[in-house]
């Protein structure tokens, strides 16, 4: 199929390869290697000299179609799918990083990022500087002529901070670096990062891109180049490759990713609202409430809110862990994207193995919860939470 259809039909038409028994519904192609008919075949496989699958490590039909659909979805020319957001990121960073490197990373970013910058990549000699998300300046003065990746999260995790992409990629391309952004709260269904200028967008299809919590999946997007000449050498070398069971799982689950993203956005907002009118909270965070800091700029670069709201209730952990322990309904568990709704205390769980300090930076209090809307009638998600907001 041509690249001129709608977002709606990509999701559900992209990449789809029929095999020789024309299945109608996408093939999931469960094996970890290929046959050949001959030695000069599998020599010709093996260094790329024969288009073919070889080794799912590297190559698998259910895993390109996966990829092909998300590279629809995105825009973007190429797909690299990882077996977990965190390794999309590892791999980016590998084939894209050497010793001596700089990066700029916003400090509201997933708590597992931080450590993997500030922790791992810095004993192999690349150093991070992380920055607000929001404070251009801040990116601008962290420049050196070292630096050579701009990374964030935008909404960001859990407070849905806006990064400015187009602003920030024009920062990025004077400096002569690339900038990445994780996608995973918004998807391509409510923003297209290569759109407004990012060289690189990273997913955790754990999240939205299933869609019902079922499996860990991840990917990396850009440019050809970027993509295939780098990122792929280092999968294919080091393998943090994507199961092609998860790789169906995720593929069907974009069929259905427009419709859910903007459902969940819409119930997510009402939840807002009536939160911010709740005397035990202090404060709402979603990207679609008037007082939002970056309001304006999230409806200019996204589709819709998005799903997760975070809130501050009055009275620190005790009173949001009251909330959480009454809840019959809303799943207590650190994992978002669901159509089933979420609760998570990021402080004691997503963000509790990074420092209190940069806890604080990144204004993860005692006292916030986020909440990441499924399907439910809000009615119910309300009257759950209710019970312990008391
Ligand atoms: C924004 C964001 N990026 C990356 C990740 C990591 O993804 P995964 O758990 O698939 O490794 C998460 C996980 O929660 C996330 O919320």
């Amino acid at each position: 199929m041509d690249g001129n259809h709608e977002l709606a039909t990509l999701g559900v038409r992209a990449g789809q390869a029929r095999s020789d028994f024309n299945e109608h519904s996408e093939a999931l192609f469960l094996t970890s290697s290929f046959v050949f008919d001959s030695a000069r075949q599998a020599a010709g496989r093996f260094t790329g000299g024969e288009d073919g699958f070889v080794y799912s490590r590297f190559s698998n039909p259910t895993v390109s179609m996966m990829q092909d659909r998300l590279a629809a979805l995105e825009g973007a020319e190429a797909c690299v799918a990882t077996a977990s957001g965190m390794s999309a990121i590892l791999a980016m960073s590998m084939a894209l990083l050497k010793a001596g490197d700089h990066v700029i990373c916003s400090n509201a970013v997933f708590g597992a990022t931080v450590q993997l910058y500030s922790g791992i990549l810095a004993r192999f000699g690349v150093d991070t500087t992380f920055v607000s998300p929001t404070n251009l300046a801040q990116w601008e003065r962290a420049l050196r002529p070292n630096t050579r990746l701009l990374f964030l999260e935008t909404p960001s995790n859990p407070l849905t901070e806006i990064s400015d992409i187009a602003a920030l990629s024009a920062v990025a391309k004077r400096a002569g670096a690339l900038l990445a952004v994780d996608n995973a709260f918004c998807t391509p269904a409510l923003q297209r990062p290569l759109h407004l200028g990012a060289d690189l967008v990273i997913h955790s299809a754990t999240k939205y891109l299933d869609g019902q919590g079922r499996v860990l999946g991840g990917a990396v997007l850009g440019s050809r180049a970027l993509v295939m000449d780098g990122i792929f050498g280092f999968l294919r070398t080091a393998g943090p490759s994507l199961s092609p069971f998860n790789a169906w799982v995720i593929l069907k689950g974009m069929e259905t990713l427009e419709l859910r993203m903007l459902a969940q956005s819409e119930r997510a907002l009402e939840l807002a609202i009536w939160l911010e009118s709740h005397p035990q909270v202090a404060r709402v965070f979603h990207p679609g409430l008037a007082s939002h800091p970056q309001h304006a700029l999230a409806s200019q670069q996204q589709r819709a809110g998005g799903a997760v709201v975070s809130f501050e209730v009055n009275g620190g952990r005790d009173a949001a862990w009251k909330v959480i322990d009454s809840t019959r309904l809303i799943s207590i568990t650190g994992n978002l994207g669901d159509v089933k709704t979420t609760i998570t205390h990021p402080a004691t769980t997503t963000h509790g193995r990074i420092s209190p300090e940069a806890r604080a930076a990144a204004g993860i209090s005692e006292g916030l919860l986020r909440v990441a809307v499924g399907l439910e009638a809000v009615a119910d998600l309300k009257a759950d939470l209710t019970r312990g907001l008391g």
